[in-house]
């Protein structure tokens, strides 16, 4: 049974629109897992991290929560749900009252949930304040958000979803907005909470580089348009994309490797708000260097491939082998 499994999400703001930001997506998180999810900016990404957390509700399709249904949950079983799913926002600053000190932020989760009584509660903030590195922890407590660094909003960010000891978190482009080096010490934070109390993670980002990082070992699902056009483990993923999309995007990554660059012509995509959805068809069909018409007549379905790893694509096999010797200088 997974912790958490969206299964064949629809999903539409206006009910007027013709067109779905997410389109039948079915994705699980296993305990102690990771699932990355990739795509460009408005490919809905951010929708499907709400509706994994209960904030918005799909159109259609089931969010299952350790195998019950949670549009049939009630009283404590719901609660158990939202507070074992928690969101760490892309943007602290603007996710975090200005208004209340960390201490205030960090007490809401466990007056919330009765987590701890009143005397113990300024005890258990200060232990998750270390936790995530904020420390000496007297000197944060009565602070307020405007006077934090953007990476140690982002570490109060993460406290605040760890205080109510969730099972998933679904960090949604969580260190976006930081420079490398605090980025790679707030993921090898969460790779760190992940080792210490299983965590799992939905972990949701448009950069490559980040997901070969954080995701090393666990799978990558690749959204395009509101569908899941490839899922796979990050190593086949990113070694043998399976889909014209996910290659033209690595092909956007840059490798720190001289022969690479001089060789290389990434493949430019336009906009996403630019590009209509086709009528029929692959919703990738005109931005496609591989296509043909097949694939503006019929929509290809997410088909496994070598076992776990999946792609809605006709002609996987017209995709470069290896993205990363294809490439090379001779
Ligand atoms: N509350 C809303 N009401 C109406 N439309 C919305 C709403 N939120 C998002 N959308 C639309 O849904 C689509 C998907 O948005 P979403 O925020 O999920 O994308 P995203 O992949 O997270 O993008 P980004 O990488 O820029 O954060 C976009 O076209 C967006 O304009
Ligand atoms: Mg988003």
């Amino acid at each position: 049974m997974s912790l958490l499994s969206l299964d064949h999400i629809r999903h539409r703001y206006d009910k007027k629109s013709s067109q779905n930001v997410l389109n039948n997506v079915s994705v699980s998180i296993e305990q102690n897992d990771i699932l990355a999810l990739v795509g460009e900016s408005g490919c809905g990404k951010t929708t499907l991290g709400k509706i994994a957390v209960g904030l918005v509700k799909p159109s259609e399709g089931v969010v299952s929560f350790k195998g019950s249904d949670i549009s049939g949950l009630k009283g404590s079983g719901y609660h158990n749900y939202r507070r074992g799913v928690q969101l760490v926002h892309q943007d602290p600053y603007a996710s975090l009252n200005p208004t209340q000190s960390i201490y205030e932020t960090l007490s809401a989760g466990l007056i919330r949930h009765k987590l701890c009584s009143r005397r113990d509660r300024r005890d258990r903030v200060k232990d998750f304040l270390k936790t995530v590195g904020l420390d000496p922890t007297d000197d944060f407590l009565h602070r307020y958000p405007h006077q934090l660094s953007g990476g140690q909003r982002q570490r109060v960010g993460v406290a605040r979803a760890l205080v109510v000891q969730p099972q998933l978190i679904v960090a949604d482009e969580a260190v976006s907005m930081l420079d490398v080096s605090m980025r790679v010490s707030i993921l090898d934070l969460l790779l760190q909470l992940k080792e210490d109390r299983g965590l799992s993670y939905l972990f949701i980002t448009h950069d490559f580089g980040v997901v070969r990082y954080f995701a090393e070992g666990y799978r990558i699902g690749v959204l395009y348009f509101g569908a899941l056009v490839e899922e796979g483990s990050c190593a086949e993923l990113i070694e043998r994309p399976l889909h014209p999309y996910t290659y033209t995007l690595l092909s956007a990554v840059p490798i720190p490797d001289p022969r690479w660059n001089r060789s290389r012509t990434p493949v430019v995509l336009r906009n996403l708000d630019d590009t209509a959805m086709p009528a029929q068809g692959c919703p990738f069909v005109q931005r496609c260097p591989f296509s043909d018409q097949h694939c503006r007549e019929e929509t290809p379905p997410l088909r496994s491939f070598d076992g776990q790893h999946k792609s809605a694509c006709f002609h996987p096999d017209r995709i470069p082998s290896n993205l990363r010797s294809a490439s090379y200088a001779t």
